[in-house]
């Protein structure tokens, strides 16, 4: 329901005092969605395409979305309607001459955000914030294109946007206390759970869930498994709503190489290079359901691969080895690193992978239910057999160990497990 515009929080009223209209330039599938969001909660939105056909497209996507929230009963034809009256399409960015708010979603090249954010810098009032859903750009950069750096920021949303919960705020170095402050009441205005982070290759969510779908990319690659059967036994493993190749198909998989690349580029840790699987099907134009061609997408016709060879057979026969576990735990080990890095605390960890990618427990939480012997011993067995590159387990993992004196564990993980 409109409830009028925004009065935002009164340190921030010398910079906008009311926040109504927002821009979404990109109406892609992530782009059309975000559009749909905000005018769900009220605000006016003004979608920006390339081109009419473009437009009619994210139309269509909100349409779809609108579609079978009434058809499910979630929505009424009364509220469909006030949404569709808040919601305006548009070619021209001169039209965001008046926004209080942009969000854009346009594809993740830097030139073409190059574009973007030079004319939204010039078209837009100098209060105006600027937003950036990039999943594989640095926000930083995308801010020093503008003349306003500490208005720009990360709003980081995840697929399907009208679904999941979370949104990744973003701050740079440059990035101002009554910006970050306006954008966090933003994302809760829209019915998300915001978790605010600095600029670092993958944020939360992106950094623990693509490396584990590259995991079972690779899995797939060496044929120790087939795909569906990869799928079940993560789920399986941690009560998650998709498996990670049918996942790979809905969030794009030339979006997954994106993050892995720029997580490779950011880290050179050999755990960050992309399966040659995953780059040979980006290159055939395979990226999913977006192109009608992924793992699943356009494969009805092709039967189950079945997994052979001596690998596939010797892991089968290891008692210490789960297909599950064997996604999950590396999951659990970056999680852990990411928490010893400073970047972010156990809890914001949990609610990113929760709220952003509909896991019941977050890594850590997973964690606790295993106990930290059991994640241990799948990443040294796994180590064995070169299922991963992980040699030694995190050091926060380590010091979870019972027996184990906090700091006796660290740099000798490997030796340590194995006894
Ligand atoms: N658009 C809009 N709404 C949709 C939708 C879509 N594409 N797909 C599903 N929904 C809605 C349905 O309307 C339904 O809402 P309702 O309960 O109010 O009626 C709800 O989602 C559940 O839908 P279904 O019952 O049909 O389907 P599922 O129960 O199987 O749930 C799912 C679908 C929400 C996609 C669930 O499988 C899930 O949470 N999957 C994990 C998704 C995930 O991990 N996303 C993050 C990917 S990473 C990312 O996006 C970041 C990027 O940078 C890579």
């Amino acid at each position: 329901m409109y409830a009028g515009p925004h009065r935002l929080p009164s340190k921030v009223e010398p910079m906008v005092q009311e926040f109504d209209k927002v821009g979404v330039v990109g109406l892609g599938t992530m782009g059309a969605g975000i559009a749909e969001v905000f005018a769900r909660a009220g605000f006016n939105v003004v979608g920006v395409e390339i081109d009419q056909d473009a437009c009619d497209r994210g139309r269509g996507h909100v349409d779809r979305s609108l579609s079978r929230a009434v058809g499910r009963g979630k929505l009424s034809e009364e509220e469909r309607a006030a949404i569709d009256a808040r919601l305006t399409f548009t070619t021209s960015r001169e039209d965001l001459s008046d926004a209080d708010f942009v969000v854009e979603a346009v594809p993740e090249h830097m030139n073409i955000k190059q574009d973007v954010f030079g004319d939204l810098d010039r078209i837009c009032p100098p209060g105006t914030i600027l937003a950036t859903n990039t999943s594989s750009l640095s926000v930083t950069e995308i801010a020093a294109l503008t003349g306003r750096p500490d208005k720009v920021v990360g709003l980081h949303f995840f697929n399907p946007a009208p679904v999941m919960k979370l949104a990744e705020v973003i701050t740079t170095v440059s990035t101002s206390q009554e910006t970050v402050a306006l954008v966090t009441e933003v994302a809760k205005r829209i019915g998300k759970t915001p978790v605010t982070v600095g600029d670092r290759a993958g944020f939360v969510a992106n950094a623990l869930l693509v490396p584990y779908i590259n995991d079972a990319i690779r899995l797939y690659e060496r044929k120790i498994a087939g795909r569906e059967e990869i799928d079940a036994a993560a789920q399986k493993a941690a009560d998650l709503p998709m498996g990670p190749l049918a996942l790979a198909d809905m969030v794009g998989l030339d979006v997954c190489l994106a993050v892995m690349d720029v997580l490779w580029k950011e880290y050179r840790d050999a755990r960050y290079v992309a399966s040659p699987l995953l780059r040979r099907m980006v290159a055939a134009g395979h990226h999913g359901r977006k192109t009608g061609k992924g793992f699943y997408a356009g494969q009805d016709e092709q039967p189950e691969p079945t997994p052979d060879g001596r690998l596939a057979q010797m892991i089968r026969e290891e008692e210490n080895l789960d297909l599950g576990e064997m996604l999950i735990a590396p999951q659990i080990d970056d999680a852990l690193r990411m928490i010893g890095d400073g970047y972010v605390d156990a809890k914001d960890i949990d609610t990113a992978m929760r709220f952003g990618c509909g896991y019941p427990k977050g890594p850590t939480e997973l964690l606790e239910d295993r106990g930290p012997e059991s994640v241990i011993s799948t990443l040294v067995t796994m180590g064995e057999y070169s299922l991963t590159t992980i040699a030694v387990p995190a050091p926060l993992l380590m010091d979870r160990l019972p027996e184990v004196e906090a700091g006796e564990g660290h740099g000798q993980g490997g030796c340590a497990c194995q006894s």
